[in-house]
């Protein structure tokens, strides 16, 4: 495959930063991961690129950072579909003492391409005879090169150190790639699949997020809570690395049934929560959650597709638009990503290139 890109792809758009150009490049991003994978016809979907790839007995995903994010939300997918399926930081990912053989499909999902944990994780994977699938946004990258099976989430390059489009990109590839193996089309999905780059494009136009980062971005703050449930949860996590990245603060996420088991110990009034409340993730149970934090003074900021019956719970509600529930948290993120770049531009922090960080990690 090789995909051309527009001039503007390289560059910062008149944006002040690569980050922000890249989050609003979103829409552009997803709709070229879609183009031609959705048949019109019958609404199933059709991948070119994997032809000759069986439906596996089980599923491991093998994945670093933001990727791994996407592959725990791809790993639910591929379970709902009826295969066993667990997502692997790639660094842990033991083969010697993993049962695999030929019906195991291992997905490195990677950016870059480049990342050694990722690439020694396939590079296993292939010696002990698994079938292995690459889903990468490099043409050419060495874990496209090392896998049975490439899928490009064609998100176009992504400069700044803190992915964001290849987050989302990532995501809805990997919900093509779950529909494609399993023959499982679900039209309700595969619909608003189709819609999503103008969910996100509203999501973008309408974001008040640099007020909510005026008021959380103080160096007083102790830490910064991310939590959700379901498929929110790797929306959680991630919510927590991008500000961990680019703002320095200490940002934790979590599924927020963990609250309870340890870091409510922490929280304080100086501890905002994020609470990621979509479709699927049990808005009674995560109001639940809601309280236990609220009740120890924490401020609590909800990002959510029904802001009606949480409004009077929390402080800020972040509105996103109803969708299906397993892209609703996609939404979410768009604004979580935003809250960080503004919480970091707050605090004066070098966006594109944080201390210490590098976008493509070639050690292991
Ligand atoms: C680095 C980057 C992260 C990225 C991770 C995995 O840590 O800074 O943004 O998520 O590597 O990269 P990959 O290219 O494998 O997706």
């Amino acid at each position: 495959e090789t995909i051309d890109w527009e001039p503007e792809d390289a560059g910062k758009s008149g944006y002040d930063h690569y980050m922000l150009k890249e989050i609003h490049d979103q829409p552009r991003a997803i709709r070229r991961c879609l183009r031609g994978r959705l048949r019109e016809l019958d609404g199933a979907v059709e991948i070119d690129e994997l032809g000759g790839l069986d439906r596996p007995d089980r599923v491991h995903f093998v994945a670093c950072g933001t990727s791994y994010h996407a592959s725990l939300y791809g790993a639910r997918l591929f379970r709902e579909r009826g295969i066993p399926s667990t997502a692997f930081l790639a660094s842990e990912y033991d083969v010697g003492k993993i049962p695999i053989d030929e019906g195991t499909a291992v997905i490195g999902v990677t950016q870059s391409g480049e990342t050694a944990d990722t690439l020694a994780a396939l590079r296993e994977a292939n010696s002990a005879g698994a079938t292995t699938v690459t889903v990468s946004n490099v043409v050419g990258s060495s874990a496209s090169r090392e896998a049975d099976h490439v899928l490009y989430i064609r998100a176009g390059p992504e400069i700044s150190v803190a992915a964001t489009k290849t987050f989302a990109s990532q995501q809805v590839a990997l919900t093509l790639l779950a529909s494609a193996i399993t023959g499982a089309c679900d039209r309700d999905t595969l619909e608003a699949l189709r819609s999503l780059p103008d969910h996100v494009q509203s999501v973008l136009d309408q974001s008040r997020t640099h007020e909510i980062a005026a008021e959380y971005a103080d160096a007083e703050m102790d830490a910064y809570f991310f939590i959700g449930r379901g498929y929110a949860a790797p929306v959680a996590l991630e919510g927590a690395l991008k500000l961990k990245e680019i703002s320095y603060a200490h940002a934790e996420g979590f599924p927020a049934g963990e609250l309870k088991h340890g870091p409510l110990a922490l929280v304080t009034e100086r501890t905002p929560v994020f609470a990621v409340v979509t479709g699927d993730s049990r808005a009674e149970t995560m109001l639940g959650n809601i309280n236990e934090v609220s009740s120890r003074g924490a401020p609590v900021v909800a990002v959510t597709d029904s802001p009606e019956p949480l409004a009077a719970d929390v402080d800020h509600v972040v509105p996103i638009p109803e969708t299906d529930p397993r892209l609703a948290p996609i939404l979410a993120n768009v604004q979580l990503q935003l809250v960080a770049y503004w919480i970091a531009r707050e605090l004066g922090r070098s966006i594109d290139k944080p201390r210490n960080l590098a976008k493509s990690v070639t050690v292991q």
